[in-house]
């Protein structure tokens, strides 16, 4: 495993075993299998419902709680200082731990001053060992940066060979809050795993589609979360630190760019009132 160093010093896995999607029922394997296999950074959030069920998981695995980095998000119905406080509670009690390796606020919508208040003195407090945000534009990121005492670590964003995130990224840079990619796979939607600039690269390296993407992002130096509930997937998908993709591999990649989410646009108002109304 590759690590990143965040702007607090804290050092963080480049790939993290998402668990969005995953029924509670078929959490707890899929953790156990993914410990298995490797993997030592969890991506959970309050709003995926299996928090209980990846701290199960990690709690019979025996492995040391120092040796797991563990990530969550605050939801926008806990958005404002006190929720915030009492949610990021809640996430600890279900993921039997007493701290957080990395916190973020899920999206930007709601009181997220508030959590961010309230995420920046538990990260004092030392319950959070790093903070952040998730699906903040450029615009929302600065002027949280030039309103909070501390600059967020981590910014988790849609970020995928459909939708590569270079402006976004540079101005992430520009603040030193890391970049980190979710859904880099895309469900695979429009054939991207037999896309013929992937696999041609893919080739070359003997890899598949897949394990070109997902290294594609740790060669931009992003950080990702990734899943897949089958053994013989986060197998193959872990083993990409082997190998490293060349300029010219990373600029054709860049071809496939559309410049926006296949999923969603955070900037669409519709959008917004959704989130708010507990609809998303
Ligand atoms: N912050 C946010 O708002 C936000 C939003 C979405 C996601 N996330 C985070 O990012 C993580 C990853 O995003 P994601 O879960 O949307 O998707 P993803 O990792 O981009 O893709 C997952 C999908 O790809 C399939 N897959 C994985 N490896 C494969 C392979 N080698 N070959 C073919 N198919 C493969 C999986 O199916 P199988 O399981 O059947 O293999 C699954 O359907 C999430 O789990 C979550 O932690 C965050």
């Amino acid at each position: 495993m590759k690590y990143k160093k965040l702007n607090n010093n804290e050092k963080m896995p480049f790939m993290s075993f998402g668990v969005y999607e995953i029924e509670p029922e078929n959490t707890k394997e899929a953790v156990l299998n993914a410990l298995d296999s490797g993997y030592t950074s969890f991506d959970c959030a309050q709003v995926y419902y299996n928090e209980k069920e990846v701290g199960q998981a990690i709690n019979e695995s025996e492995i040391p709680r120092e040796e797991i980095f563990l990530t969550s998000k605050n939801w926008v119905s806990n958005s404002g200082y006190d929720k915030t406080l009492k949610a990021v509670n809640k996430t600890l009690e279900d993921l039997q731990t007493d701290y957080l390796d990395l916190m973020l606020i899920h999206q930007p919508f709601g009181d997220y001053y508030g959590s961010y208040r309230a995420l920046q003195d538990l990260q004092k407090e030392g319950t959070l060992l790093s903070i952040g945000v998730s699906n903040f534009n450029s615009a929302r990121l600065i002027d949280l940066t030039m309103n909070s005492d501390i600059v967020p670590q981590v910014n988790q964003v849609e970020t995928s060979p459909y939708f590569q995130q270079y402006e976004a990224n540079e101005v992430m840079n520009e603040l030193g809050v890391s970049h980190q990619a979710w859904g880099p796979l895309s469900e695979g939607m429009d054939n991207l795993f037999e896309n013929p600039i992937l696999l041609e690269i893919a080739q070359k390296y003997d890899k598949n589609a897949v394990q070109v993407i997902l290294r594609w992002l740790v060669d931009r130096d992003i950080l990702f979360s990734s899943r897949s509930v089958k053994i013989k997937r986060m197998k193959e998908n872990i083993d990409i630190f082997d190998f490293s993709l060349s300029k010219d591999d990373i600029k054709k990649i860049k071809e496939l760019d559309a410049g926006e989410s296949p999923f969603m646009d955070y900037d669409d108002p519709e959008t917004v009132i959704d989130f708010n109304s507990e609809i998303v």
